[in-house]
């Protein structure tokens, strides 16, 4: 990781400031499209970081909303303290936005660094995150339809296929949540927060390192052994997957204080062919059945307990597009409340052919090793 040193000691020579009224401007030999702001433009923005703008808070600080004196809305996070870690994380989201640009991926719009105050400037995102909208204070309003749901699966995937595919060195999130997708005013989804992401050189195929991320989304072969590959964050997107579909928590308390995780909850439904109990109650039975199990059956294929059977976000983004993509158009909506088992034959009527409709879409008879499948892990 020299060069990756190398970049972060750039970075922060350009960049860090000491004087707070001094404009933070981005690296010289760079093009980033980044702006520039002063400490005391951040600090009106967000009426001086007031509790009233707060957004919310996460593991390394808050996030505020602000409103520059042009007129443009940002999203400021403010870490909470300044010590070696957090230094690291800060250098390392600033790097990394800084080189990527995917429709997919939150943009960063500049950062400052002086004193005691490390701040990261991003594009502020009008419809919250997934995390509001399934279990937080939207929830209620049920924004997320299914249409929605779909898009919002399918930029995701492709958010992530762009970091682990087309960035160079390839970029690792390890922290795919749902707290970590955005939506912008049309409900695009944009994959947030680098401050966790890892780097890989080339040739290098896993690494050992330890664990971060957040419960209910980790990959079993990280949790325990902190071995880390692009196939973590695949199994992380199958869990939050599942999340989409079902507004079901990633783990879950039972009675008697045991854990469930969204897997073990979804399981039975897959094997008994009743699918449609995995679907959020409050879209009230409005979803597409064949997209469903596409969605389901993809989920499984990317929490695959072997990380070497688990597709790649390459392979998710392809069977993502074949099999939601390519029936928007013929979509229909399923009227009758899900729970009514006695309707459900009629309701679900075309269940034979949406399994064979899948295998011919998806082509996945032939992908060894990969097809979705009913799970037959240990757990
Ligand atoms: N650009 C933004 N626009 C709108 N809301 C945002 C923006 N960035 C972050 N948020 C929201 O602010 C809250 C705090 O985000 P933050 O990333 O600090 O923590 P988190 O994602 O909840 O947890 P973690 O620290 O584990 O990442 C989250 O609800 C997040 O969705
Ligand atoms: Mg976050």
């Amino acid at each position: 990781m020299t060069t990756m040193k190398n970049k972060l000691k750039n970075c922060f020579c350009c960049t860090f400031n000491e004087d707070q009224d001094q404009k933070i401007s981005p690296q010289k030999n760079r093009d980033y499209p980044w702006n520039m702001y002063t400490l005391k433009e951040l600090v009106h923005a967000t009426n001086s970081f007031h509790n009233d703008n707060k957004i919310g808070e996460g593991g390394f600080g808050s996030v505020y909303w602000g409103r520059t004196s042009k007129g443009a809305e940002l999203a400021v996070k403010r870490l909470k303290s300044i010590n070696a870690k957090a230094e690291m994380e800060f250098a390392v989201e600033v790097e990394i936005l800084g080189r990527v640009r995917h429709k997919n991926l939150l943009g960063l719009r500049g950062f400052y660094a002086g004193g005691d105050e490390r701040l990261i400037i991003y594009d502020y995102m009008p419809n919250h995150s997934l995390l509001t909208h399934l279990h937080g204070q939207l929830a209620a309003d049920c924004l997320l339809d299914w249409p929605r749901r779909m898009n919002i699966a399918i930029g995701s995937a492709e958010g992530l296929a762009y970091l682990h595919h087309e960035v160079t060195p390839h970029i690792i999130h390890r922290d795919i949540k749902a707290s970590n997708v955005l939506l912008d005013s049309d409900f695009e989804a944009k994959v947030a927060d680098f401050g966790f992401a890892k780097l890989i050189p080339d040739g290098v195929t896993h690494m050992t390192t330890k664990v971060k991320g957040t419960l209910g989304y980790l990959a079993p072969e990280y949790a325990m052994w902190g071995k880390v590959s692009e196939s973590c964050d695949v199994y992380s997107f199958g869990i939050l997957l599942l999340e989409i579909l079902s507004a079901k928590k990633p783990l879950e308390k039972l009675p008697g204080g045991i854990k469930r995780d969204i897997i073990q909850w979804a399981t039975p439904f897959v094997q008994k062919d009743t699918y449609e109990h995995i679907v959020d109650p409050r879209l009230k039975g409005m979803f597409d059945l064949v997209q469903l199990k596409v969605v389901v059956k993809i989920a499984l294929a990317c929490t695959d307990s072997n990380p070497e059977n688990r597709p790649s976000m390459i392979e998710v983004v392809e069977w993502l597009k074949s099999g939601v993509g390519s029936r928007r158009k013929e979509m229909h909506i399923v009227k009758d409340h899900v729970d009514d088992e006695t309707e459900d034959d009629e309701d679900f009527g075309d269940d034979d052919d949406d399994d064979t409709d899948y295998y011919e879409t998806f082509d996945l008879k032939n992908h060894s090793g990969r097809v979705p499948r009913m799970p037959s892990r240990t757990r």
